[in-house]
C-alpha cells in the first residue's frame, strides 16, 4: 500500500512536469497490467485464437519452444505493469525496462532495491535510461510491452516508433500496448483544428497497424480509464523472413519508403 502511494505521488508529479511523455494521471491499474503480461504468462503465441491468424504469420523458430525470453518493457513508469510481467516470468527469462525519465528510473532503481517482488529478479532484469528510439537493435525481443502514450506524440514520431519497434522484435514475437477506449474521439471533441488533424493521422496509423498485424485485442474495463490493450504479431516479410509467401492474391505492394505506413 505504501509502495502504492508513492507511485501515485512521483506519477502525479510527473505528469504535470511532464504531461507529453508521462501521457496519464496514475500508473496502469492491476487488470490492465495483467492484459499487457499476457503473453508473458501464456508464452507462446495462441495463434489459433488469434483474429489474423493465417498463413503468412511469422512462426517463430525460438518462440514455442524457447526456455529463456528477452522480454523488453517500453516506458514503465513507476513500475506498475513491470510487477505483472515479473511473476509471470519464467525462471530464465530476461526483462529489460527502457525509460526515459530520470524520476521513474531512479523510482524504479528504488523498487529493485526494496521490493521483494523486484528483488526476485535482480540478476534478470536491467533498467536502461534511454529512450526507446535509441535502443540498439541486434539482440531481438520476443516479447515487448509497451506503455508509451502514444496518442500524445507526434504523427511522425508515432511512426518511427512503431517501425522501431516491430525491428526490435524478434521473428513471431508479440508486441502488446494499450491505448484508453476512445481516446482520440474524447481529445478530438475539445481540440482545435490542428490538433484534430494530428489525433486523425494517429488514429489512421493505429488503424492501418492493427488491420494488418493485430493477433487479438482485450478490452480492460476495470480501470480508472477503460483501455484496450492491442496484442500484435507482424507478419513475415518473406524474403527477410525465409518464410515461403502464399500465392500473391492481388500483385505485390511497391517497396514502402514511408515510415507511415505498415505491411
Ligand atoms: C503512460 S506512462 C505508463 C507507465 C506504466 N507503464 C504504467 O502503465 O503505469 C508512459 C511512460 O512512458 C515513458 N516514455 C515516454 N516516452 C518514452 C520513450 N520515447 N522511451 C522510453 N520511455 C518513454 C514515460 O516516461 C512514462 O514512464
Amino acid at each position: 500500500m505504501r509502495q502504492r502511494w508513492a507511485d501515485y505521488r512521483v506519477f502525479w508529479r510527473e505528469f504535470r512536469q511532464q504531461y507529453h511523455t508521462t501521457g496519464a494521471l496514475l500508473p496502469s491499474g492491476r487488470a490492465l497490467a495483467f492484459a499487457l503480461a499476457r503473453f508473458v504468462r501464456d508464452g507462446a503465441p495462441h495463434v489459433a485464437e488469434s483474429a489474423a491468424a493465417d498463413s503468412e504469420m511469422a512462426v517463430s523458430p525460438r518462440l514455442p519452444h524457447a526456455s529463456s525470453r528477452r522480454i523488453l518493457e517500453v516506458g514503465p513508469g513507476t513500475g506498475a505493469v513491470t510487477g505483472q510481467i515479473i511473476r509471470a516470468m519464467r525462471p530464465s527469462d530476461r526483462l529489460f525496462l527502457v525509460e526515459r525519465n530520470e524520476q521513474f528510473v531512479a523510482q524504479l532503481r528504488a523498487r529493485l532495491a526494496n521490493d521483494p517482488t523486484f528483488a526476485s529478479v535482480t540478476e534478470r532484469i536491467e533498467i536502461l535510461h534511454a529512450s526507446v528510439e535509441d535502443l540498439p537493435e541486434n539482440e531481438p525481443y520476443d516479447l515487448i510491452i509497451s506503455g508509451l502514450p502514444l496518442n500524445n506524440f507526434s504523427v511522425d514520431s508515432v511512426a518511427r516508433i512503431f517501425a522501431k519497434l516491430r525491428r526490435l522484435l524478434a521473428p513471431g514475437g508479440t508486441l502488446s500496448f494499450f491505448e484508453y477506449v476512445a481516446v482520440r474521439k474524447a481529445k478530438s471533441l475539445v481540440s482545435r483544428r490542428g490538433e484534430r488533424e494530428r489525433l486523425r493521422r494517429v488514429g489512421r496509423l493505429f488503424d492501418d497497424l492493427l488491420a494488418k498485424h493485430e493477433a487479438r485485442r482485450d478490452l480492460v474495463l476495470a480501470n480508472v480509464t477503460p483501455a484496450w490493450v492491442h496484442h500484435v504479431r507482424f507478419r513475415a516479410r518473406s524474403t527477410e523472413q525465409g518464410v515461403r509467401p502464399p500465392a500473391p492474391r492481388a500483385p505485390p505492394p511497391a517497396p514502402c519508403h514511408d515510415e507511415s505506413s505498415y505491411d
